[in-house]
């Protein structure tokens, strides 16, 4: 089974993927950090990743290793991965590894263009939103936690700006899937959102619902 979960940036789709992933017993792929990897190798080599051939040299280098380091978060990763994000060879080099990641055994993938470029087929097709302020508060407190001290104004601004970059490039644009269900968390807090959505999925499927 594939299940994908596309939306804007920190809306939650992590928290909730991680977590579907794990009641249904599948594999979960977080693809932002695909682009924010790749991002990585780019700065590391002091490349631009707005730079094409820059970009698409570290999506076609990039290593399964490379997924796990910790430097992948944070306002500078953000910014690179969406800037490699928009160019079309770095998206076409990493589509394989996320179709073979899904086909191996079913997974959950999150991120935001997984129900309409690379499962379009997917079994269950969730777009997770949340307005602008929830997003901004949710990634500052996360920022905090992790003691990187910036701006709750500075933070709204980068979303707002990556949000913008994402749904105007012309590569794998962020928006819904024709048949995507649209999944508004602004009222919700993690618990309840993983809550509905776990009954969503169980409803489409026809799960029986143990709770
Ligand atoms: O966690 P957050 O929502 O802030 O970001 P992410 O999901 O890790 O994605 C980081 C950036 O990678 C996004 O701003 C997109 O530009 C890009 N991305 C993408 O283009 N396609 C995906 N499937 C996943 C991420």
């Amino acid at each position: 089974m594939i299940i994908a979960i596309d939306g804007p940036a920190a809306a939650g789709k992590g928290t909730l993927a991680r977590r579907i992933a794990g009641a249904l017993g599948l594999p979960y792929l977080d693809t932002g950090l695909l682009y924010r990897a790749t991002g990585r190798l780019v700065l590391d080599a002091g490349g631009d990743p707005a730079k094409v051939e820059d970009a698409a040299r570290a999506a076609n280098a990039l290593r399964e290793t490379d997924l796990g380091r910790g430097d992948l978060r944070g306002a500078e990763a953000d910014r690179a991965a969406s800037q490699v994000a928009s160019i079309p060879a770095v998206r076409a080099a990493l589509l394989d590894y996320q179709r073979d990641y899904g086909r191996k055994n079913g997974a959950v993938l999150d991120g935001r263009d997984i129900g309409t470029i690379v499962f379009p087929n997917a079994d269950i097709k969730l777009f997770v939103t949340a307005s602008l302020e929830a997003r901004a508060a949710r990634r500052h407190r996360e920022l905090v936690l992790r003691g990187e001290a910036m701006a709750l104004e500075e933070v709204r601004a980068d979303l707002a700006a990556r949000d913008e970059a994402d749904r105007n490039r012309k590569a794998a644009p962020l928006k819904p899937a024709e048949d995507a269900t649209v999944f508004d968390t602004t009222d919700m807090d993690a618990d309840a959102a993983f809550a509905r959505a776990l009954a969503l999925i169980k409803a489409a499927k026809g799960f029986p619902d143990k709770n």
